[in-house]
């Protein structure tokens, strides 16, 4: 049977991935941010490019090498993100893979804050941050074909997650089960529901890397490419 590397059927196809957290400032050396490693993003970038696809992989701050075959732009806050987003349109494809912060601080200080003595801690006044994929999801002549999001769930991940697709306005949602002490923020590892117009698959547990090959698959598998045999 055909190898993976040369099965290219996103050829002519170009995928926005976004991954990664953000950062928020307080202060030049303080910021609001979270776990997000970026591990599935980055592995979803690189599935796709092997498949063919032309890939724009827009990045929070994260700790990994971006795979040499996409096109890298690194940001730090979620009003970046946005702008890098919104610049590299038109796609095809968007994987909104980010955890990206709900809320900024609404007024970061240019000078480092310092403790005073007597003095009681600063408050933090925060504002909301922008809705990318709410945004890119939105119809319109620059929608890409194909938008997907991930939610990290608890509780009841499905009902959930049917809700998020239908409030964000995307195709597809990639449900994280974080309720099952996989320790999928940070891991290796990630058990999903994937969300499709078609209804809803469990998936089983398995590596980050595993799980984009099959996305990025089921991805080629919606732009019309034939199963590999
Ligand atoms: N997302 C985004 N921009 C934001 C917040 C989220 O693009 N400002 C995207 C994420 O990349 C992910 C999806 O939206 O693909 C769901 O993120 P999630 O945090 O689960 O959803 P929220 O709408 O922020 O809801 P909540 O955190 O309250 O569950
Ligand atoms: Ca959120």
């Amino acid at each position: 049977p055909e190898t993976s590397s040369h099965w290219r059927p996103l050829i002519g196809k170009h995928a926005l991935v976004t991954a990664g957290p953000t950062h928020e400032p307080i202060d030049p050396v303080r910021y609001l941010g979270n776990r997000s490693s970026g591990l599935q993003g980055y592995a979803i970038a690189s599935a796709l490019a092997d498949l063919g696809a032309q890939v724009t992989l827009i990045s929070g701050p994260t700790s990994l090498l971006a795979p040499s075959s996409v096109s890298l732009i690194r940001v730090e806050t979620a009003q970046e993100m946005e702008a890098a987003v919104m610049s590299s349109l038109p796609a095809d494809i968007a994987v909104c893979t980010a955890a990206v912060a709900d809320w900024r601080v609404a007024d970061p200080v240019s000078s480092k804050i310092k403790k005073q003595a007597g003095s009681p801690p600063p408050s933090l006044v925060l504002e909301a941050n922008p809705d990318i994929l709410a945004r890119i999801s939105r119809p319109g002549p620059m929608r890409p074909t194909l938008v997907v999001g991930f939610a990290a769930e608890t509780d009841d991940v499905e009902a959930n997650a049917i809700a998020k697709r239908q409030r964000k306005g995307c195709d597809w949602i990639v449900a994280n089960d974080v309720s099952t002490g996989t320790n999928v923020m940070g891991g290796t590892e990630n058990k999903v529901i994937l969300i499709t117009e078609d209804g809803v698959e469990h998936w089983p547990l398995m590596a980050k890397t595993t799980l984009a090959l099959n996305l990025a698959r089921r991805i080629a598998l919606r732009f019309g490419a034939p199963a590999l045999a």
